[in-house]
């Protein structure tokens, strides 16, 4: 029997851990990582704690930019906004009056949001700026009341958002020994970003996996991905869903 890779360990925050060494040793994974209802709910908490790649921050490069992305299995409804300073911050979408849903359109430009239900206005950086009949409302402290924040960093023009609330690490603690791995990578010399949005009924590693090795390009994609080499960046946002 070999002896598992030591270099194979990782940790979102939770102290360093190993990937199973049965699957190291013996190459199968067991169904029970594709349909275990209670791994799955396992997995939609990990969600909520690690940094996740939402973005990036070519999608947004002019102050006012924003764009929304959801995450499903958190049911969470982020808006990631470059502001006026060129730093770029994540809310979640919803007012803070009524919990309405801030913002309906999937990217926009432009220096405030204002609400579709009663039209309270927030700028880019999440402060709330206006109450129409602010009268009416004197008990609202406008500081107390703009868009909660969601944690957010790059790294490489990438966009990470953070769901928890005190996240355990910082993103490049989190993204490990790949930033000296990739370390002066030319993300930014690639010619073509192309979006791709699929909504999959499938457990989410399928997606993830399918995305994770090029070997099926040659023959799946043998007249379109294949024929690109390498001069092309691909970016895939899937939903994922489970069966
Ligand atoms: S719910 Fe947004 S302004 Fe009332």
């Amino acid at each position: 029997m070999n002896t598992p890779n030591p270099g194979i360990m990782f940790d979102i925050g939770q102290g360093e851990i190993m990937a199973t060494p049965e699957i190291l040793e013996g190459g199968r994974i067991e169904p029970d990582a594709y349909n275990s209802r209670e791994r799955f709910e396992a997995e939609r908490e990990m969600f909520g704690k690690v940094w996740l790649n939402i973005a990036e921050a070519g999608e947004i490069p002019n102050p006012d930019d924003w764009i929304v992305r959801d995450v499903t299995c958190r049911s969470v409804s982020a808006i990631i906004v470059r502001g006026k300073d060129m730093n770029i911050r994540a809310f979640h979408n919803i007012c803070s009056h009524r919990g309405m849903k801030l913002v309906w359109d999937e990217k926009g430009r432009g220096g405030k949001f204002s609400c579709p239900y009663h039209a309270w206005q927030y700028n880019t950086d999440g402060e709330l700026t206006h109450i129409p009949d602010a009268e009416c409302f004197p008990h609202v402290d406008k500081q107390e009341s703009g868009l909660t924040p969601i944690h957010c960093d790059t790294w490489e023009g990438f966009i990470f958002i953070n769901l928890d609330q005190q996240p355990a690490q910082t993103l490049v603690e989190f993204l490990g020994p790949m930033t000296e791995a990739l370390k002066n990578a030319p993300f930014q010399e690639y010619p073509t970003s192309v979006r791709c949005r699929s909504v999959i009924k499938a457990n989410w590693k399928l997606g993830v996996e399918a995305q994770s090795e090029s070997y099926h390009a040659a023959a799946l994609h043998a007249r379109t991905v294949a024929k690109m080499g390498v001069t092309s960046r691909f970016v895939r946002q899937t939903t994922i869903w489970q069966t």
